[in-house]
Order: structure tokens, then C-alpha cells, then sequence
């Protein structure tokens, strides 16, 4: 497998796939353990030590820029068009010009996993606003950014899977979508670091963020979902919910099992006198709440609709998304 030093292999647009020596992925955990990590940033890759942006990026001065968090599982990458879709979406409504095709960017996506020879594992794809000068006025910045970053990860040990873990609702509000719409999936994630510092404070697994109106809106990293008597209810993404992709995954698993899904709002109280509950995100998946404010939710142990929807889904990204070697 080609190796690549700063300034080395250049990958932009998919007439440029012959300028890489394509990655193959039979090295060992021993190799991959001492082999640096190789960044793809503006269709070069660098090691990861030598893997830099400016200190003028805007990214950096003002979070100003988009980005996804995207999974592989068994050499397929899942749900990448509705990840790409929705990078789309978050530059479009803060007027970025993503500087290459969709296509471009699943190839340096797929070619990233390959020079990092991994199967299975996170990636970090991110768009920032470029290089200006220090005054926020976007029109200073160019072009916009392009980093992908792999990773191997496990979010939570498998035993959280199993027995749930506790949430606590916190003091910070979730962004009002009138100031910032969290439906952006931008670089700015103080509000979310805020309350992940009063999970922490409290300790607990997650912090529970509720909007303006006092009903809930996601999790730091995820959305909340509720069961009740059978049905299974979320808040609405005008709630201040990101459109989340796993989110979107419960919904087809539903509709699969036959469970009716509502989209409605959620108070605390909802939550406290729910049968089950459970998160979902690219990197938690779909996870079991079985405490909420001290309160034990349900029996205080998972529920059998939430354990149906993460074996269902567990199954899902074993068995499709975008192949990687193909
Ligand atoms: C604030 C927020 N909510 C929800 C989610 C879950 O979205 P997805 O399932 O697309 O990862 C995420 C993670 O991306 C997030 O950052």
C-alpha cells in the first residue's frame, strides 16, 4: 500500500483516480496500529501529523463551515448519498460553495478509507469556509476547505448496548432555529459542548436538550426517540432536531415491523412515563436510555422495540451501503 508524505498523492475529481495507487486492505492490526493515518485535505493526503489548516480559516476563527459524520461497516459505506445529501443542504443554506461534484466526493471518501486500508471504522468529513483575513465577512474566503478524516471507533462499550445509559436534561437550551437552525449540520457545536460539559457535570451518559418552548429537542450528538404503549414518537426537526440519517433508519425499520412512528413534540414528562427510549446517531447507532433525570424509564432495562430496532439495524449496515473495494 502506498504511503504518502505531505504534498504527496493528489486525488481530486475521478479522472484523477489514476494519479493514486489504489489501497488495498489486507494489512494487519499490527500495521495499521504503527502506520500513521493519511488525511485527505484539498486532494492531497499527509500523514496525520503533518495534516494542517490555516490559522486563518474561518472554520477555525468562527466555526464557519459544515460537516458529517459518516460510518463504515464490513467494506460498505452506509447511507453516504444521505450524508452527501445532506452536506449539500447545510452548505446550501449557508451559502458555501462546496468546491468539487458529489461524485468527486464520495471518490476521495472511498479513496481516503482505501489509503487508510480500513473495513470498518468513521469518517470525518469536513467543509470550512477557507482562508480570510480576521473579520468574519465569508466574501474574504476563497475557497472553502475539503478534509476527510478516518478513524476506527466505538462510541460506547458493547454492555451500554445491552443495558442502557442515563440521560439528564440540561439548563442549555438547544439553538433557537432562528438564530442558528440546528437542521445546519455546521462547524459551530459550542451549544452542543455546553451541554455535553453538564452531562459530564452531572454524570451522566448524555444531556437532554430541550428547545425554547421547554420540549425536547435532541441530545448533544443524537435524536430522542420515546415507545409508549407500543408507538414509538420523536420530536419534529422543527423542534431543533438535526434531520438525522439513523433517525430516518427508525422511520424504514417501522415501517418494515409495522410501528407506527409519530413525529410530535415531547416534554420531560413524556419521557419519564415512557415504556422505553432510546437515542440514535452515525456513531452512538441506535442506543437504549433507561434512566432520565434519576428516573427510571420503563422497566429501567431496554425494551423489546428497542432491542428489535438495534438488531435490525445492526443488521442493515452489515449488509448495505456504498462498497469500498469494489
Ligand atoms: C446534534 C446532532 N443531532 C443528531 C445527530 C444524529 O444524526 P445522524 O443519525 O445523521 O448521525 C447528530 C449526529 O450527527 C448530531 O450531531
Amino acid at each position: 500500500m502506498k504511503t504518502t508524505n505531505a504534498g504527496g498523492t493528489v486525488i481530486d475529481e475521478p479522472k484523477s483516480r489514476e494519479a493514486v495507487k489504489p489501497a488495498v486492505h489486507k494489512a494487519t492490526a499490527a500495521k495499521r496500529a504503527t502506520k500513521p493515518s493519511q488525511i485527505y485535505v484539498d486532494g492531497k493526503f499527509y500523514a496525520e501529523g503533518e495534516a494542517k489548516v490555516s490559522v486563518f480559516d474561518h472554520g477555525l476563527l468562527y466555526g464557519d463551515g459544515i460537516f458529517e459524520g459518516i460510518r463504515f461497516y464490513n467494506g460498505r459505506v452506509f447511507r453516504l448519498e444521505e450524508h452527501l445529501e445532506r452536506l449539500w443542504d447545510s452548505a446550501r443554506s449557508i451559502l458555501l460553495e462546496i468546491p468539487m461534484s458529489q461524485r468527486a466526493m464520495t471518490e476521495a471518501l472511498l479513496e481516503t478509507i482505501r489509503q487508510n486500508d480500513l473495513r470498518e471504522g468513521y469518517i470525518r468529513l469536513i467543509v470550512t469556509r477557507g482562508v480570510g483575513n480576521l473579520g468574519l465577512n465569508p466574501e474574504q474566503c476563497k475557497t472553502p476547505s475539503v478534509i476527510i478524516i478516518t478513524a476506527q471507533i466505538a462510541l460506547y462499550p458493547e454492555t451500554v448496548y445491552r443495558n442502557g445509559l442515563s440521560v439528564v436534561t440540561c439548563a442549555t437550551r438547544r439553538t433557537n432555529p432562528s438564530a442558528l437552525n440546528p437542521a445546519v449540520k455546521s462547524l459551530n457545536y459550542l451549544n452542543n459542548v455546553m451541554a455535553r460539559i453538564e452531562a459530564n457535570l452531572a454524570k451522566a451518559d448524555e444531556a437532554l436538550m430541550l428547545n425554547d418552548e421547554g420540549n425536547v429537542a435532541e441530545c448533544t450528538a443524537d435524536n430522542v426517540f420515546i415507545v409508549k404503549r407500543g408507538q414509538i414518537f420523536t420530536p419534529p426537526i422543527t423542534a431543533g432536531a438535526l434531520r438525522g440519517i439513523t433517525r430516518s433508519v427508525v422511520f424504514e425499520i417501522a415501517a418494515e415491523t409495522g410501528i407506527k412512528v409519530s413525529e410530535t413534540d415531547i416534554t420531560r414528562h413524556d419521557v419519564f412515563i415512557a415504556d422505553e427510549c432510546f437515542l440514535t446517531g452515525t456513531a452512538a447507532e441506535i442506543i437504549p436510555v433507561v434512566k432520565a433525570d434519576g428516573r427510571p424509564i420503563g422497566t429501567g432495562k431496554p425494551g423489546p422495540i428497542t432491542a428489535r430496532m438495534v438488531a435490525r439495524f445492526r443488521e442493515m449496515t452489515r449488509e448495505t451501503g456504498t462498497p469500498i473495494y469494489s
